[in-house]
């Protein structure tokens, strides 16, 4: 049956008719905030390439995660920026660094909230690469001690779930035999299982001041054309025990994330990075696109893609904006 008796616009006609017949819902519960930790007391940076992000302090972000639960935004992601940097990323494992201080108080402050934690060593490292360097490579067996390391101490701090973007083969296998080696079980592990050396981290890396010294990241992160392989990783990921996985950057793979939707039964997250959510807001700040709009049409077609949770920076304001 096609026109005149099938009308596709009868269902468009007012909004009534369009919230009934709307597919895809963005909710709060689709939301988790990432938030930048830095060492010191009422620090509240803001990142000048992201426009309503800021570097945090401790008890800021204590404050912060309030606002983030009152909101209804059921998780935070944490990323730690050490005072001090070396060549192992010392700092990355130490039970009392400037992540692990994070953790503990804000899962003292607020207990509901999930508190997740980025595994990596690139914040630590005065080289600024994501494990080892070795010989000017970066070495994926002696890299998988330190972020194994990395994992108990963020679960010895009280997270919820470690999330490891490193990109080293045999990582998800590391982390859970160490964490269950030490009795950490339940400490769910999120895999950034396909994450590709992309353009779009530019402000991340001025945020957690994690720019690589030398070379860059396609030795260890996912060349952007490879789908197939993003399935592989995927798949392995799982194999080795991560109990859900991630596609980063999200908007320009959403072709992924349909495709480990339809051929993977776990929950998969997608990463709104840095640089995506700096075109819009860029884009916005000169009037050439109505920002709010945009931003909710960008994460609404990371869910329709297939994704369940959204990183994404924007989660405060959209979450407001949901009313
Ligand atoms: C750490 C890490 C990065 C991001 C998340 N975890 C940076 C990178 O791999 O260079 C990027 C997040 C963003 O751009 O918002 N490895």
């Amino acid at each position: 049956m096609s026109y005149p008796i099938t009308r596709m616009r009868r269902l468009r006609r007012s909004e009534a008719l369009r919230r009934m017949v709307r597919e895809t819902r963005l909710s709060r519960d689709d939301l988790v905030l990432p938030l930048f930790v830095v060492e010191g007391r009422g620090v509240r940076e803001p990142v000048a390439s992201m426009p309503g992000v800021h570097r945090l302090s401790v008890d800021t972000l204590v404050t912060e995660c309030k606002e983030v639960r009152d909101v209804g935004i059921p998780a935070v992601i944490l990323f730690g920026i050490p005072a001090e940097k070396d060549a192992i990323g010392t700092g990355a494992d130490h039970g009392e660094g400037v992540v692990q201080r994070a953790v503990e108080a804000v899962k003292a402050a607020e207990p509901e909230l999930c508190v997740i934690t980025d595994v990596c060593l690139c914040e630590y490292t005065d080289h600024g690469h994501c494990g080892i360097v070795d010989g000017g490579d970066v070495a994926n067996d002696t890299s998988l001690e330190r972020l194994a390391a990395t994992a108990l101490s963020h679960a010895r701090a009280g997270a919820d779930v470690v999330a490891p973007s490193d990109m080293m083969d045999g990582r998800v296998a590391a982390i859970r035999r160490t964490l269950d080696d030490f009795a950490f079980q339940d400490v769910a592990i999120l895999s950034y299982a396909a994450k590709f050396a992309s353009a779009f981290y530019g402000p991340f890396r001025d945020a957690a001041e994690s720019t690589p010294q030398f070379g860059d990241r396609r030795s260890y992160q996912m060349d952007p054309p490879n789908a197939r392989e993003a399935l592989r990783e995927m798949r392995l990921d799982l194999e080795e025990g991560a109990d859900a996985l991630m596609v980063k950057p999200a908007i320009h793979y959403l072709d992924l994330l349909a495709r480990a939707r339809a051929e993977l039964d776990v929950p998969l997250a997608a990463y709104h990075v840095s640089g995506e959510y700096a075109m819009l807001k860029a884009a916005a700040e000169r009037g050439w696109i109505d920002g709010e709009r945009a931003m909710h049409e960008t994460l609404v077609s990371i869910k329709r893609a297939g994704a369940d949770l959204i990183l994404t920076y924007a989660a405060r304001e959209v979450a407001a904006q949901l009313g």
